[in-house]
């Protein structure tokens, strides 16, 4: 008999692991420095990423006693479609930093577990083996593909309908990273990829297009800005394909206007994690405005920061449409692949459903009158 081949890195689940803060303190023992810096850091002084986790957690729930809960159930409706629950994945560049099955271990654990993925333009995976994965499990939630505009619309468009042909579902425009923020932890750690992580889905960008130009004095100005997304290439992006246009990185009630104007099928209110603009408020104290804003028109989802169930619960009664958490995967990846992933999004998704139940909230409708904030008697 042929020996059963090494796995590649390890797949079962350490010991002792019962949480998302389990997985994280895991995860940074088996991951290295620079890369955890890259993985787990934020902007600057960090402080939007740390009032991400802390703005849920501040957030106090109000629960309703002895409600018949038989037959509830964590079911949401999202463009159209029923999902198992309001979870999602969110996009997260280079994956097989974490372990070497990278997107591809994160889209079947994502699939078995009913979650929605978004897979990043930065993926180290080819966007259409990552559909091959995910696509074919009848339970999976939607598959989404986030977009960063390229120099140059010509090859924009042709990745925007290699995702299309593929079977994504929906284009999701991020918007608030024009730039990297000032990753201090990332640079003292010395971060880099190494060889043979790459954005593999970005291959054929020539490299006239990416280098910075000989004339103009700034980087960010006269380089970086020139291919910037702004609000015509909403337009241009629903002229080129005839999948709905979700912007991630809407955090003013303003621009949450002017997107739906422009045609947007739903926004992401995101602060990309704490990992752009440092002293942004936390997505927890955003949300609620923006969802006043869109008063319905659209889905609004939200991420940054959300490693429970109760925080999933809260988000929901804000008004989100579902949420997407991030880093948590990336740990869950790094501690045991597929299966570390699937055991991130079962634990929430467990937790979620006992701080329901723990709320009086048959399903997820309920969840607005449970924050402490909505009762008028305390
Ligand atoms: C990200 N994020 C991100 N967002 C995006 O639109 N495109 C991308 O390629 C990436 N890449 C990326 C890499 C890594 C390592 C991280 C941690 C994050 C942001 C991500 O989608 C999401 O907004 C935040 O990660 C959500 O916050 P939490 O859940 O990580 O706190
Ligand atoms: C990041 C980029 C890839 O946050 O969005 O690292």
């Amino acid at each position: 008999m042929k020996p059963a081949a090494a796995p590649l890195a390890p797949n079962t689940l350490p010991d002792g692991v019962v949480s998302l803060a389990d997985h994280e303190h895991h995860a940074r023992l088996v991951l290295g420095d620079s890369v955890w810096a890259y993985f787990n850091g934020g902007a600057a002084d960090e402080i939007t990423l740390r009032a991400n986790t802390q703005a849920w957690q501040g957030i106090e729930l109000l629960p309703r006693v002895m409600r018949p809960l038989a037959g509830g159930h964590t079911r949401v409706n999202l463009l159209g479609r029923e999902l198992a629950h309001p979870i999602l994945v969110a996009p997260m560049a280079y994956q097989h930093l974490a372990h070497p099955h990278g997107e591809q271990a994160t889209a079947l654990a994502a699939a078995a577990l009913g979650a929605g993925l978004v897979l990043s333009t930065q993926a180290s995976t080819l966007l259409e083996d990552v559909a091959r994965a995910f696509l074919p499990d009848a339970g999976r939630g939607p598959l989404w593909f986030q977009l960063y505009l390229q120099p140059g619309r010509g090859f924009t468009r042709e990745l925007v309908q290699r995702a299309e042909a593929a079977g994504f579902e929906a284009l999701v425009l991020t918007v608030d990273a024009p730039v990297n923020g000032v990753r201090d932890r990332e640079r003292r750690a010395g971060f880099r990829l190494p060889a043979g992580v790459s954005a593999v889905n970005l291959a054929g960008l020539r490299e006239s297009d990416t280098a910075a130009p000989t004339t103009g004095h700034s980087a960010v100005f006269d380089h970086l800005m020139t291919h910037a997304p702004t609000w015509d290439d909403i337009a241009w992006l629903r002229s080129v394909t005839r999948l709905p246009v979700l912007i991630k990185g809407v955090v003013h009630p303003l621009d949450a206007r002017q997107a739906l104007d422009c045609g947007a099928a739903g926004l992401i209110v995101s602060n990309h994690g704490g990992r752009t603009l440092d002293t942004m408020p936390a997505t927890a104290a955003l949300l609620p405005r923006v969802v006043q804003a869109v008063a319905g028109d659209a889905p609004v989802l939200v991420d940054g920061g959300i490693r429970r169930g109760t925080d999933v619960l809260k988000a929901m009664a804000l008004g989100a449409s579902a949420v997407l958490v991030g880093r948590p995967v990336l740990h869950g990846l790094a501690n045991a692949g597929a299966t570390g992933v699937a055991h991130v999004l079962r634990l929430l998704r467990d937790e979620l459903e006992i701080a329901m139940a723990l709320t009086g909230c048959r399903t997820l409708a309920d969840a607005p009158g449970m924050l402490r904030s909505s009762a008028d008697v305390l």
